[in-house]
């Protein structure tokens, strides 16, 4: 484990703009940075970082935390080696004190199976560039194909030998555990080394640890696939990783436009020439989350493939989810029988790239051209195609792009436009109806938990009373939250947080949301105890309710503009006026729930019979309406001091 000292000097030393930055391409907007949430695909950024809060927070998707949670969350790593991870980038000198057994299952095993992996590299590396065998096949092949020494150092590649199970017993001999070893894949299940007689190319994840190996045959008489691929695991999905991503992304932001290839040998390949925003999607199509990662550096793909049909038809099947995630996808043909790295070896550099910027198409286009040659005149056809390809044009998000390939479809089908425009829209406002009622249906679902609580006014009417309540409850929360150490005012040395507990406790029972209602508690018996109620007590809460609470309200979605900033030095700032807030939304709250009270108390009285009881109900009933025209009273007036 890691000691208490260490942790603390790894979260006080590490900056949140710093780790989302690596993964999410920020710009500045006032005192903080925005960028496209990686956790969803969105158009418009809604992703926030705060620098001076230390924490992030996506107001489209709700998704909030600090540098360890982004990392827990974006990395799927563990608390451990989130740590771990924060702690190398700074060079802090981690101390570690004893494992318990649970520990090490929990936080050490995916740790444990890139560890492993590190270890097969080594082993492959050292196969391939120190031992005979090595060094006239695995280094020969790589020779021959013309990759240098200082490219196959880079993707660390490597060469397998035929034995049984040498690395299996190397491994073993060191104390690697063999039930990892045949989790990963590196031995079968008959205790066999995986990967024999092929030169290895480990397949890293974004942070450039390895999370998988791929093996090449190496001649075309042995028995066997071309490549061979680790299974997967719990650090490898192959539908989540691109081959190259942890080389290329410097280049792909910098270039603004990633290219796709399908090979391992056509990344390495472009990259060697200085070509280094490649990546490569290991001959399968591109799926959401590959699209996701790419989106993190740029919109712009550019897609290269060989000429063949069944390349074109794998691009084809991921294309409509690249478009729905507006990216703009170009393709370029690569001349028969040319692969990138073949393409690139004949051309050099430039004429590779002036070849490709000659001959890029839009994706959609280019597909279109091919369809309408293939389609000729038959109607048949022309129909299905044409039912088809507006399933894809409804899912344009932009309107302006849109309305250009339904033109361009058109020209080249031809039919005519507003046919195209008229089953287009339809099917937009298809989709529209659905979601809205997919939306109503949720929402009302979650009101209904709630509202079976209640009593027998109307379901409206009860829908919006509970929503207000929430509403109101929640920011309750927010000012205890934000402002709960502060103090009410200079007369008295009472704080927020006191002011708040004391005039809600009565209220307390009634709370909708029991989360809130756990959080007020709390500060209850925190108050109680004597404990001091701020932000880092609720941001290094446990509970992750607590925590999520505190990102989220004290997570400003406005920064200040710069002529604000400088009015505001002379006034206080909203945030700064906490009495106020504090009075109004205690009231505000307490008049919601009296007057909730009121209802339900006057709904028991007409069900009433027995004299002796509806006196007592009257009399709770007055009380009440006292005390809501009191609070009605209040609210009207702003106090001021
Ligand atoms: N592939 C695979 N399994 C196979 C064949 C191919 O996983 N049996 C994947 C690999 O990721 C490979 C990609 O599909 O990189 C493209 O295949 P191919 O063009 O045949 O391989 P190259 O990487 O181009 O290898 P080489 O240049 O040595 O032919
Ligand atoms: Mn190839």
């Amino acid at each position: 484990m890691i000691s208490q000292k260490s942790v603390q000097d790894i979260l006080e030393t590490v900056r949140v703009e710093d780790i989302v930055g690596e993964f999410v391409n920020l710009k500045k907007r006032g005192v903080n940075l925005i960028g496209l949430c990686p956790f969803h695909a969105e158009k418009t950024p809604s992703f926030n970082v705060s620098p001076t809060r230390n924490i992030y927070k996506c107001f489209g998707c709700g998704k909030g935390g600090d540098s360890v949670n982004f990392l827990i969350e974006h990395e799927s790593l563990s608390f451990y080696e989130a740590l771990k991870y924060i702690a190398a980038k700074y060079n802090i000198e981690v101390e570690e004190t004893q494992l318990s057994p649970e520990l090490i299952n929990e936080n050490l095993e995916k740790d444990s199976l890139y560890i492993i992996n590190q270890f097969a590299d080594n082993y492959f590396s050292t196969q391939l560039f120190e031992t005979d065998l090595g060094k006239s096949v695995g280094l020969g092949y790589f020779k021959q194909r013309g990759f240098r020494e200082d490219t196959i150092k880079k993707f660390n590649l490597g060469y397998a030998t035929a034995e049984r199970d040498d690395l299996t017993r190397e491994a073993v001999t060191k104390g690697y555990n063999i039930e990892l070893l045949r989790k990963i894949g590196l031995t079968t299940q008959s205790d066999n080394d995986f990967f024999r007689s092929r030169v290895v190319f480990p397949i890293h994840n974004l942070t450039g640890k390895i999370a998988a190996f791929a093996g090449r045959i190496l001649s075309t008489e042995t028995q066997g696939p071309k490549y061979l691929n680790s299974p997967e695991s719990d650090i490898y999905q192959k539908s989540k990783i691109l081959y190259g991503l942890f080389f290329a992304k410097t280049a792909i932001r910098k270039e603004d436009e990633c290219m796709l290839v399908e090979g391992y040998t056509d990344v390495i390949s472009l990259h060697q020439g200085g070509v280094e925003n490649v990546v490569a999607s290991s001959g399968t199509s591109l799926t959401p989350e590959q699209i996701r990662l790419i989106k993190r550096y740029t919109n712009n793909i550019l897609i290269l493939y060989d000429g063949d049909a069944a390349g074109i038809k794998a691009t084809l099947r991921g294309i409509e989810l690249i478009i729905e995630q507006d990216c703009n996808v170009k393709i370029v043909l690569l001349p028969d029988k040319h692969d990138p790295d073949s393409f690139f070896k004949e051309l050099g550099h430039t004429a590779f790239l002036d070849y490709i910027s000659q001959n890029k198409k839009d994706f959609l286009i280019f597909r279109l051209s091919l369809a309408a040659k293939e389609i000729g005149d038959d109607p048949v056809k022309k129909t299905a195609f044409v039912r088809e390809i507006i399933q894809t044009l409804a899912k344009i998000p932009d309107t302006i792009k849109r309305s250009v390939y339904v033109k361009e479809c058109a020209l080249q089908l031809k039919i005519d436009e507003r046919v195209i425009i008229n089953e287009t829209n339809k099917l937009i406002t298809q989709h529209i109806t659905k979601n809205r009622q997919e939306n109503r249906e949720k929402q009302k679902e979650s009101y209904d938990t709630v509202a079976n609580q209640g009593t027998d006014h109307s379901f409206t009417e009860q829908r919006n009373s509970i929503l207000n309540h929430d509403l109101q409850e929640k920011d309750v929360i927010r000012v205890l939250i934000k402002f709960g150490h502060l103090p009410f005012s200079e007369e008295t040395d009472l704080t927020i947080a006191q002011f708040i507990t004391k005039n809600l406790s009565d209220v307390i029972d009634d709370f909708d949301n029991k989360n809130y209602q756990k959080i007020l508690q709390d500060a209850i018996e925190c108050i109680h105890l004597g404990k001091l109620l701020d932000t880092t007590y609720y941001l290094n809460h446990p509970d992750p309710v607590f925590k999520d609470m505190a990102i989220e309200v004290l997570s400003t979605q406005y920064a200040y503009s710069e002529n604000w900033k400088k009015e505001l030095q002379t006034q206080k700032k909203p945030d700064e006026n906490q009495k106020n807030d504090a009075i109004q939304s205690v009231r505000l709250l307490k008049y919601r729930k009296i007057t909730r009270m009121c209802k339900e108390n006057q709904d028991k009285l007409s069900n009433l019979v027995d004299e002796k009881e509806i006196s007592t109900l009257l009399h709770v009933q007055q009380t009440l309406q006292q005390l809501r025209a009191q609070l009605a009273k209040e609210l009207d007036i702003v106090v001021y001091n």
